[in-house]
């Protein structure tokens, strides 16, 4: 069930508007990294790029706003959907993060965030 996945992090580790989990990523544009946080008890993936200049979103794995109902960019201030990663403020309206696929299910009895990379 989990061989096309890779095992992000156990699900315990996202708790809503807290710490993204991250992974470093090889993408068209050189290696980055992929986040992954709990929004409204889903778990949601995002590439780490902002549409703005290219930059990793987070401060040290905090990309929730402080009142925990947007992502921001820390550089400039962007700020996005979680559940869609549509950008709704700053400079890079109209745009939007690159959503990744993301699970959960058991893996030896532990749950578990999964991500199913596409490309
Ligand atoms: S790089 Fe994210 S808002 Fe400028």
């Amino acid at each position: 069930m989990t061989s096309n996945a890779i095992i992000v992090c156990p699900s315990s580790d996202l708790v809503d508007g807290g710490l993204a989990c991250k992974l470093p990523v090889q993408h068209k544009s050189g290696t980055t990294t992929a986040f992954f946080v709990r929004y409204q008890g889903q778990v949601r993936g995002y590439l780490n790029r902002c549409p703005h200049m290219g930059s990793e979103l987070d401060w040290e794995n905090q990309v929730f706003t402080r009142a925990g109902d947007q992502l921001m960019c820390a550089r400039h201030g962007a700020t996005f959907e979680p559940a869609t990663g549509e950008c709704t403020g700053g400079p890079c309206q109209p745009s939007r993060l690159t959503a990744l696929t993301v699970t959960e299910a058991e893996h030896d009895g532990i749950p578990v965030v999964l991500w199913w990379p596409q490309d």
